[in-house]
């Protein structure tokens, strides 16, 4: 709870902080959108919340994925990586630098 609150109030300053910790956190959101837009947007709308093939993912930044898990580096990269539910398994797709890429333009959404 607490933490959520302080999740929160980091997210209403707008620092992007909250997302550098515990991960890589690293990763270029600018070359990300373009990978975004090769690799993940026949699937998902990245300016609104409605459903293409997945949910659309605009949002996300505010702290919940559409699963309900937080949103973190950690869990975008194991989403990525393993898929499931439709979406195809990245892991072995991608390089760690276009995951890290693609991770940081999430958390922008
Ligand atoms: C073939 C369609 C397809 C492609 C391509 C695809 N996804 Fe998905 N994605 C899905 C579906 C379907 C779900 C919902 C899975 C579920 O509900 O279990 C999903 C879920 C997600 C979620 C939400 C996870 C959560 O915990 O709520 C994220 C984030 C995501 N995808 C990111 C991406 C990214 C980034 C890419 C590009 C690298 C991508 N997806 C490519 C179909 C796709």
């Amino acid at each position: 709870m607490l933490r959520n609150r302080l999740f929160t109030a980091a997210a209403a300053l707008g620092l992007a902080a909250p997302f550098a910790f515990g991960g890589e956190g690293d990763g270029d959101a600018g070359a990300g959108k373009e990978v975004f837009e090769t690799k993940c947007v026949v699937c998902h709308n990245a300016d609104n919340k409605e459903k293409k093939i997945g949910p659309g993912l605009a949002g996300v930044k505010d702290g919940k994925l559409p699963s309900d898990k937080d949103t973190t580096y950690d869990n975008l990269l194991e989403n990525l990586n393993k898929g499931g539910g439709g979406m195809p398994a990245f892991e072995k797709l991608m390089s760690d630098e276009e995951k890290d890429n693609v991770i940081a333009y999430v958390l922008t959404l």
